[in-house]
């Protein structure tokens, strides 16, 4: 089996470094899965307005995560929450009422910021909102990452004063995505 992985990061910064982050950690997961980053930038701003009617890239938003087995958040934190261009997507792709593509998908949620508790507010905004989403999302291990030089090497993978615990965390996070891809066939 392939598990394709939808990755929504939370920045749109070029430099971003969740969006680094993200691509560490595909480092790190096994071969049967796979990952591909949601364009999240080019959305509309949501309006119900438009229910009826979804723009051409909300619809692609909307047929990529249907397509995924997993979900992959990885986000920075802007003013102690998540950013608003996380959250248009997110409801976005929860409408119209009753065809929202999130449902029963297994998340995992994670972000790098430069703030010492790193995003773990951020986080937990999240974790509310894909709560009422049905998106059933990896309680343990957490991961809250601050960013200090010399988190990614130079080849963009994470170095080695992080690499054994977020591997553990990709670890988890497989078993997760696996066990609830399981449970829908059974
Ligand atoms: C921030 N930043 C920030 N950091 C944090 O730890 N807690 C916070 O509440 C905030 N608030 C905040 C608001 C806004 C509007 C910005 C632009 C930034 C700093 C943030 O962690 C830093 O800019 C990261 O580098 C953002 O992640 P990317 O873009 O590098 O992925």
């Amino acid at each position: 089996t392939q598990y394709k992985i939808a990755v929504a990061i939370g920045s749109l910064r070029k430099d971003s470094f969740n969006r680094k982050l993200a691509l560490a950690l595909a480092h790190l997961a096994p071969s049967d899965f796979t990952f591909e980053h949601l364009e999240i930038g080019d959305l509309p701003l949501y309006n119900q307005d438009d229910d009826g009617n979804q723009a051409p890239a909300v619809k692609r938003l909307k047929t990529e995560i249907a397509a995924a087995q997993g979900l992959l958040f990885v986000t920075p934190e802007y003013n102690r929450s998540f950013p608003g261009v996380l959250k248009n997507a997110i409801d976005h792709a929860s409408r119209p009422y009753g065809q929202s593509v999130w449902g029963g998908k297994p998340a995992g949620v994670i972000g790098v910021s430069v703030g010492a508790i790193g995003t773990a507010l951020a986080q937990q905004h999240l974790r509310n909102v894909l709560a009422y989403l049905d998106v059933p999302t990896l309680g343990q291990p957490e991961a809250f990452i601050q960013n200090k030089e010399g988190l990614f090497d130079d080849k963009g993978h994470v170095s080695d004063a992080s690499k054994q615990f977020l591997q553990s965390w990709m670890d988890k996070y497989v078993e997760w995505v696996k066990r609830h891809n399981l449970a829908k066939l059974a």
